[in-house]
């Protein structure tokens, strides 16, 4: 797996995650972050152009690195100051409670294998006014579809390195004990309706 892991997959995930109608998704994803913002799986940066000029500094991590020259250009490039940290985020983040106005998290729940902690640390570290923010694909609601997905995951889980196309991002958000106050589902153009099924929106912490 060392070639594909290492050098095939991160262009391949740059390239299907970097286009036009992806751009277009993250842009309205975005469009709420304010403040001090922190980004799980920050991959390869393909997020740092669509963040509004409300966001004043972006702590960025990710359990990996990936086309490391790439993403330092892309981070000389953007309109605020990042800094970037290898971490995992189901580990105990080196952030203190409520320290974030906004938490972002594109296309990475659907890869983290210990989920429920990872959300528990984005809710710990999240201000309880702030907002988290996510753009994930997931479990379809159409019971047919979600069953190719069951069928097709431990396939994708080898080739997307860990990636889960059957997960059901809204619930799973809202069992971590967030409250969803905005969610878009639709179809990602080109995409195949399995890994296609996509989940965009805003949770705030649940004060129940
Ligand atoms: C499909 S990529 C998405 C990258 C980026 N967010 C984007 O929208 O282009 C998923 C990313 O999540 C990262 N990731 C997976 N599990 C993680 C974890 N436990 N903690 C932090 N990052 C993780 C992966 O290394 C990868 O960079």
């Amino acid at each position: 797996m060392g070639l594909y892991s290492n050098y095939i997959f991160p262009r391949l995930l740059d390239r299907s995650l970097g286009t036009e109608e992806v751009g277009e998704q993250r842009s309205r994803a975005l469009a709420p972050v304010r403040g001090e913002a922190l980004e799980i799986g920050f991959g390869t940066g393909l997020n740092l152009p669509y963040y509004p000029q409300e966001v004043t500094r972006l702590t960025a991590i990710d359990s990996e690195q990936m086309l490391a020259d790439r993403v330092a250009k892309r981070i000389d490039e953007a309109r605020m100051p990042v800094e970037q940290f290898h971490l995992d985020a189901s580990h105990r983040m080196p952030f203190e409670d409520q320290r974030f106005d906004s938490v972002v998290s594109t296309f990475t729940l659907c890869s983290i294998a210990d989920l429920p902690s990872a959300l528990a640390e984005i809710r710990r570290v999240l201000k309880p006014e702030g907002r988290f923010i996510f753009l994930e694909h997931g479990r379809s609601d159409d019971a047919r579809v979600a069953r190719r997905q069951d069928f097709f995951n431990p396939i994708q889980r080898i080739v997307g390195r860990g990636c889960n196309m059957n997960r059901a991002i809204d619930r799973l958000i809202e069992e971590a004990g967030f409250e969803i106050e905005t969610l878009a589902r639709f179809l990602m153009p080109g995409s195949p309706r399995i890994l296609g099924e996509m989940y965009r929106g805003a949770a705030k912490i649940c004060d129940r």
